[in-house]
């Protein structure tokens, strides 16, 4: 835990002193209460000095929480600013491409068709160079929202000295470690908006390639589906991937990120040796059909009354309790998240594939998951229960008559992260729709409170193929016993639970098996203070 205080991502921290504060705050009080005569004077003093303390600590905590607040949405509308320029830079690139292709078959002097279309092109010119202008302002602007902030250092320690303050912050470590993985790491943000700039500064060298290669739609070959906005993490597991596989070139990687990160992404996988691997990276905003008449998560988003739900920013309130904080996590209803739930509208022309999450390592080829006999079933996934644990009843409201007539309480969960699926029985089974239905029925959550695991414990309850355990190892975010001879012959192991292995407080016994495919050659990735372990 020590790791979360000292050194977690730095929008992490202002959070959980407050969470501490309260409660030194709250466990202060009693002392005045207790001993007799002579006693109580000394007990009061003590008390009232350690509400003191508490509570010039916790004035710093707020400022230091409004400052940190102020500093995290000063990163994103920065990253928001420069891929909006990216688009509209690659816009006129496009334009003026267009515009010289025309030029070299017409005489601007003797055709006043091809003169005003040769003024227009200079309008286009002077329009790329004032958006490239403002894009390296942006980029110098952002400049200081990467470097130490000293104020903030100073706050941090004044709070953090206090060793009282750690020993609660052991106690209170799962609050502060989802904290920790909500927030976005300083590193991780540099590495996006350097990537994103990068692909400003050369948009020909990363432009999609068009058509697009056949590859893309060939259902002989082996497809991988990697929705992420972690550009590191999501350049892993297509690195691991490569590194096992046995003939790289037989396998496709289909990775869906958002607007903001796309520039990022591409920028990113383009960097990598694939060793004749194919990718595509798109934005999952490309896909029109995920548009809000359609999708449900999408119509539920923006309905106001949940917007205020996941999106109210009321720390005082937050820190009291930390589920109550997991269900604020914008996370769990993202549209990155529920795209999984439309592979077969995204990749028609398929008849598989695999469902990778951004937090696995692939250690062995996969090819084997496709010899594998399905029996009609669309998602082969490992199950995950045992005992009582991880069964139906602890994912969903079984006291709602919906899912009490269509369930069994004690059927048995199965994990997300590694899923292969069957495009065809899933078109077949009408899967989607199923979906559909139950997200509809959830509107206002009484079915599940969050995630996707449960709708898709739900929408895949009769379509689910266990897969052998060794496919897919479960925990290493969470749980530090996993054995390592377990993990030695996993195909993919998952990092789920908080301690990512990007944090600072990922699992150092397990850190290892994910920074291997961390690029730290990359220059982009050694600007960004990734360092070597
Ligand atoms: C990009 O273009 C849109 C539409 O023309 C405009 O509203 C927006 O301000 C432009 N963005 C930047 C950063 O110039
Ligand atoms: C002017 O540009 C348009 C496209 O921008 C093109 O279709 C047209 O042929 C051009 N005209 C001449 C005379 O070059
Ligand atoms: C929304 O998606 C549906 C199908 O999913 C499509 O028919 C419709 O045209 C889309 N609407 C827009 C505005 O793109
Ligand atoms: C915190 O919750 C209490 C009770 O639910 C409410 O009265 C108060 O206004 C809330 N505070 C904030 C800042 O939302
Ligand atoms: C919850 O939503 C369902 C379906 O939309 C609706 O039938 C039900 O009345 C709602 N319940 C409450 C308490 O709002
Ligand atoms: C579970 O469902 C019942 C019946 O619809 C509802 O009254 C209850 O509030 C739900 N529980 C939760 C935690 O949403």
């Amino acid at each position: 835990m020590a790791a979360v205080a000292g050194s977690a991502g730095r929008s992490a921290r202002p959070v959980v002193a407050l969470a501490l504060l309260l409660l030194a705050v709250s466990a202060a009080a009693p002392v005045a209460t207790a001993g007799a005569s002579a006693a109580v004077n000394g007990d009061r003093l003590r008390a009232e000095q350690i509400r003191k303390q508490a509570s010039d600590a916790a004035a710093s905590a707020a400022a230091l929480a409004a400052a940190s607040r102020r500093l995290h949405l000063d990163r994103a509308r920065h990253l928001r600013l420069l891929s909006s320029l990216h688009r509209n830079l690659t816009n006129t690139l496009r334009a003026l491409s267009l515009a010289a292709d025309a030029a070299t078959v017409s005489d601007p002097f003797s055709d006043p068709a091809a003169a005003a279309n040769a003024s227009s092109s200079r309008q286009l010119d002077l329009q790329a160079k004032d958006l490239i202008r403002a894009a390296r302002a942006a980029i110098a602007d952002s400049k200081p929202l990467f470097d130490p902030q000293l104020k903030i250092q100073r706050l941090k320690d004044a709070i953090f000295a206090q060793n009282e303050l750690l020993a609660r912050a052991k106690k209170r470590g799962a609050f502060a470690s989802l904290i920790a993985a909500k927030s976005i790491p300083k590193p991780l943000h540099c590495l996006a908006v350097r990537l994103t700039a990068e692909r400003i500064a050369r948009p020909e060298q990363y432009a999609e390639p068009v058509p697009p290669p056949r590859a893309l739609e060939d259902p002989a070959l082996f497809h991988y589906a990697i929705f992420s906005d972690n550009v590191l993490a999501a350049s892993c597991v297509v690195r691991s991937a490569v590194a096992n596989s046995i003939d790289p070139s037989k396998h496709v990687f289909h990775v869906v990120t958002d607007r903001m990160n796309l520039g990022a992404m591409q920028v990113i996988i383009r960097r990598m040796d694939l060793k004749g691997a194919h990718y595509e990276v798109k934005a999952f905003e490309d896909y029109k059909f995920l548009n809000s008449s359609y999708v449900p998560v999408l119509r539920q988003l923006e309905s106001a009354n949940l917007q205020k739900f996941y999106f109210e920013n009321k720390l005082e309130n937050a820190t009291k309790d930390a589920s109550n904080m997991k269900f604020r996590n914008p996370k769990y209803l993202s549209m990155l998240n529920h795209l999984r739930f439309y592979l077969p509208e995204m990749y028609p022309k398929l008849h598989r594939i695999l469902f990778l999450d951004d937090d696995v390592v692939v250690q062995r080829d996969l090819t084997g998951l496709w010899k594998i006999d399905m029996d009609g079933k669309v998602n082969g996934a490992v199950e995950t229960c045992f005992g009582s644990f991880h069964r139906y009843w602890q994912y969903m409201n079984f006291s709602h008559p919906l899912i009490k007539a269509k369930f069994s309480p004690n059927a048995c969960g199965w994990a997300y992260g590694m899923n292969f699926f069957d495009l065809d029985s899933w078109r077949r089974e009408k899967c989607t729709e199923q979906y559909h239905y139950w997200q509809n029925q959830n509107e206002n959550r009484t079915l599940w409170k969050l995630g996707t695991l449960p709708p898709g414990l739900i929408t895949f309850y009769s379509t689910t193929k266990p897969l052998d355990k060794s496919w897919h190892v479960l925990g290493l975010g969470y749980n530090p016993s996993i054995s390592m001879e377990e993990i030695r012959n996993a195909a993919v192991v998952h990092f789920n639970g908080n301690m990512k292995p990007w944090l600072d407080i990922g699992m150092n016994q397990f850190r290892h098996l994910w920074t291997k495919y961390v690029d730290y050659d990359d220059e982009y990735i050694r600007q960004c203070n990734f360092a070597p372990p």
